[in-house]
């Protein structure tokens, strides 16, 4: 009996320890910027002085307005070390992505990578119209990151939202081709350059891009083959108009690509996502006007035409070419609008577990 009871008051007293140090500091009737002005214990001043310089009226409204329910990413003083914070509308956009809809403690986000709509809008980031940036949120355990920033101190709980300190600045993404360079896919964005595509892709409102590894290029014969048959196979891999984030995407599902009358097919077998037989490597690599997913081979057939774009020498396409259908009956294309709807409705809805309340002090 007694050791049962030392066993409960054991239990207790670590959960009491694990609640209680993080959030003493945060009086439950601060708000966000009042919390960011705290500097006897916080090292966030760089960020309150951007949010209240000229040009971020609405943001400084937004997070001292008791009545907002936001949950902001704020960077340390130390973070801002280096970054260009020179004019008003980087500063705006820089802002805006560190802001996120609702109050979402680190505690009640879901364990695994989830991506979290931010208020960095269509305007600043080149995005479809009714679309937001999003931030990639990775948890695993008490390990927070968001994209490249770690959370170092989660959940300061505000009147009218919470905040999690981070240790560096979220940078919007940048251009396609940038980020695809950046990824080490040097292959691809040369074929891009050379067939003058690098503009479209890093241009278009909205863009889903399927982007094969080197190995993939190399193995293809795409550096035979002249510009116009080149830049057709490229734009296979081009949906323009749709962010297709990976979460969103379904078995079956067709897109309608840059190339004239040319489909792609998604399918998802074993938890393994392709497309027209090549398979995604890396999912949701984040571009400024949209995504990139990573996959292992060169797209060279439409899915909906028995012979669109196929390369000369076209042995090396025996493998990629699974999805190819000698008939379109079985393609039910999806219009972009009603992709595009499925993408940003019940989208963020399914990114949270419901909120664990720790308003306990
Ligand atoms: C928080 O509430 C306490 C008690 O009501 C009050 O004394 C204090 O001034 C408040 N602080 C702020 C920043 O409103
Ligand atoms: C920020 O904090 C300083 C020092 O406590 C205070 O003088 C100032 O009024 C605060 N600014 C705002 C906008 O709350
Ligand atoms: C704040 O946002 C959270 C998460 O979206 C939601 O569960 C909660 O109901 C919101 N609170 C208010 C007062 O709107
Ligand atoms: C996007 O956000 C900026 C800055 O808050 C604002 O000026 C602009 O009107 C917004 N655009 C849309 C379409 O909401
Ligand atoms: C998420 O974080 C874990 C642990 O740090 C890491 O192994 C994994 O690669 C990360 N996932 C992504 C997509 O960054
Ligand atoms: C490019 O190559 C394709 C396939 O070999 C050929 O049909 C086409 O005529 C070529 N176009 C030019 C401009 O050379
Ligand atoms: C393939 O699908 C696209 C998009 O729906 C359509 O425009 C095109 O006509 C189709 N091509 C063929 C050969 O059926
Ligand atoms: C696309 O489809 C239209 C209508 O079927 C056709 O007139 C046109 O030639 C096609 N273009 C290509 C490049 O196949
Ligand atoms: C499905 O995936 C699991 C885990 O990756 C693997 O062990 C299994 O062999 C796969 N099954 C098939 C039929 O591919
Ligand atoms: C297949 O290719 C031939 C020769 O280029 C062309 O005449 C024919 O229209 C193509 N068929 C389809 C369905 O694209
Ligand atoms: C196509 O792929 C299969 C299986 O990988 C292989 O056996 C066959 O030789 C390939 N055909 C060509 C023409 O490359
Ligand atoms: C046409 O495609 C459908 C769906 O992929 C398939 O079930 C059917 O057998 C195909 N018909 C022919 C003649 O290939």
């Amino acid at each position: 009996m007694i050791f049962r009871k030392s066993i409960t008051a054991a239990v207790l007293a670590s959960s009491l320890f694990l609640f209680a140090p993080v959030n003493v500091k945060a009086a439950p009737n601060v708000t966000i910027a009042q919390l960011a002005n705290e500097t006897s214990t916080l090292t966030l001043s760089t960020l309150f002085k951007l949010v209240t310089s000229p040009g971020q009226e609405a943001i400084a409204k937004a997070l001292s307005d008791p009545a907002s329910n936001l949950t902001v990413f704020a960077p340390t003083d130390d973070a801002f070390a280096g970054v260009n914070a020179s004019n008003a509308k980087l500063v705006n956009a820089i802002l805006n992505y560190h802001i996120v809809q609702g109050n979402y403690s680190v505690e009640s986000l879901k364990s695994g990578v989830n991506l979290v709509q931010t208020f960095l809008n269509e305007t600043l980031a080149n995005l479809p119209q009714g679309q937001y940036q999003v931030v990639q949120v990775n948890k695993t355990g008490d390990a927070v990151k968001v994209n490249d920033a770690t959370v170092v101190k989660p959940s300061l709980f505000a009147i009218n939202g919470v905040v999690h300190v981070i240790d560096k600045v979220l940078i919007p993404p940048e251009k396609s081709t940038k980020v695809a360079k950046r990824a080490g896919l040097t292959q691809f964005v040369a074929a891009l350059v050379k067939t003058k595509l690098d503009v479209v892709v890093d241009t278009i409102k909205g863009v889903t891009i399927f982007a094969p590894v080197d190995d993939a290029f190399l193995k293809s014969n795409a550096s035979i083959l002249n510009e116009t048959t080149l830049a057709a196979i490229l734009k296979l891999h081009v949906v323009s108009d749709i962010v297709g984030y990976s979460a969103g995407l379904k078995d079956g599902q067709n897109f309608s690509t840059v190339a004239e009358n040319a489909t792609v097919t998604i399918k998802i077998s074993n938890g393994t996502v392709s497309v027209n037989g090549a398979k995604v490597l890396i999912p949701d690599v984040l571009v400024e006007n949209g995504v990139i997913h990573v996959i292992d081979s060169v797209i060279t057939t439409s899915s909906n035409a028995t012979n669109t774009t196929k390369p000369v020498g076209s042995s090396t396409t025996n493998s990629t070419t699974s999805d190819n259908k000698s008939n379109t009956t079985g393609t039910n294309n999806s219009s972009a609008s009603s992709v595009t709807s499925v993408f940003s409705v019940g989208f963020i809805a399914t990114l949270f577990a419901v909120s664990v309340s720790l308003v306990a002090f």
